[in-house]
């Protein structure tokens, strides 16, 4: 019997390499794990031929929640216990904006979460499509408030206010549109108003505020046998339709998340303090190599090759079968690695190192 006063060893810690997960696709599929995350995560913390524990973050351009219950989800997903120090998702940089704007419109999610969540990043004055409509119903003639939403809404016209008295600094598409028709239609309303002030018309159309989307993933990987569209799809809907309706006019909206370099180096900055804080590295010396392993060339590949480019340290791309990249097909973005799954990702970068 082993001396229970005996230390147990702590495996060693990479120090030289890490990784970086997509989660979509990759680790999880409309909510469920994909079975080889759960054996990935365990080779990471140590279970592999060489005793070693891999420090490793997530990169997700999904959304609509608060990071920590997205990391509660993840933990009992994966069987692990993942700390929002090690979460990055779509809408986290938007919080560097909540200085900049005052009245914001907020769009995406389920109920008032996105609300929530823009109000916990510092926005001060959150206006959803939902408070739009219960102050002007005619705004989209094909949606109907439920009595729990109208209940739920802000009330805009409160003290004799009226809607013509907000002027909306920023649009931000938090996650997914749960009612296109209607979002969209309210997105276009701001972009063709007068400097986003509500229920006005530019006739230049050229007087909009800007409209930020949380990442641009026109299609991503759920529980269906085929893609699902995705945020991007609205994107590039309000650009196109703006432009149908505008004479013409281009409207240029932004987007956070992968494949933005801005956002690789938002992950970097969190990988170094997660590497300090959990591992005992030295924050001011990035790993030699990342390893990013994605399902979507457009967004995983493309943005870690992209950044491989910038960055001193290396990227690594790697390119996995379970999600929006379909086998036997040429992706657009090509990775260093293309593998079956997430767990012969993981092993094909710790054969690399060791
Ligand atoms: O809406 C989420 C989706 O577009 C992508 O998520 O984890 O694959 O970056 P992920
Ligand atoms: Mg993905």
């Amino acid at each position: 019997l082993t001396d229970p006063t005996t230390p147990v060893a702590e495996p060693d810690v990479a120090d030289n390499f890490a990784f970086a997960f997509d989660i979509d696709g990759v680790l999880i599929r409309g909510g469920r794990p994909i079975p080889e995350a759960i054996e990935a995560m365990k080779v990471l913390n140590g279970e592999n031929e060489f005793g070693i524990t891999v420090p490793y973050i997530f990169l997700t351009n999904g959304g609509g929640k608060f990071e920590t219950e997205r990391c509660q989800d993840l933990s009992r997903q994966l069987e692990i216990d993942v700390s929002p120090g090690q979460f990055i998702c779509g809408h986290t940089p938007m919080r560097e904006f909540s200085a900049r704007y005052n009245t914001v419109l907020v769009v995406g999610g389920e109920g008032e979460k996105c609300r929530e969540v823009a109000k916990s990043y510092g926005f001060r004055d959150v206006i959803t499509p939902g408070d739009i409509i219960k102050a002007n119903a005619h705004i989209a003639p094909f949606r109907r408030l439920t009595s729990s939403e109208i209940e739920s809404s802000r009330d805009l016209l409160a003290d004799g206010g009226k809607l013509s008295d907000i002027v909306i600094e920023a649009v931000f598409v938090f996650a997914d549109s749960r009612d296109w028709a209607s979002d969209l239609q309210i997105i276009l309303d701001i972009a063709q108003s007068k400097g986003g002030r509500l229920e006005t018309r530019s006739e230049a159309f050229d007087e909009g505020p800007p409209i930020y989307f949380s990442h641009s993933d026109v299609l991503w990987s759920a529980a269906h046998e085929h893609v699902r569209l995705g945020m991007g799809a609205l994107r590039r809907s309000v650009e196109t339709v703006f432009e149908h309706t505008s004479g013409g006019k281009k409207l240029k909206t932004h987007a956070f998340g992968k494949p933005q370099v801005s956002t690789f180096e938002f992950a970097t900055r969190l990988l170094q303090q997660w590497r300090a804080e959990q591992h005992g590295l030295t924050e001011s010396r990035p790993p030699a190599t990342v390893y990013f392993v994605g399902d979507t060339p457009e967004s995983d590949v493309r943005g870690t090759n992209a950044m491989n480019e910038k960055s001193e340290n290396e990227w690594y791309s790697i390119l996995v079968k379970t999600g929006v990249y379909q086998a036997g097909t040429e992706p657009k973005y090509k990775p260093r690695k293309l593998v079956d799954t997430v767990l012969d990702a993981v092993n094909h970068g710790i054969r690399r190192e060791m």
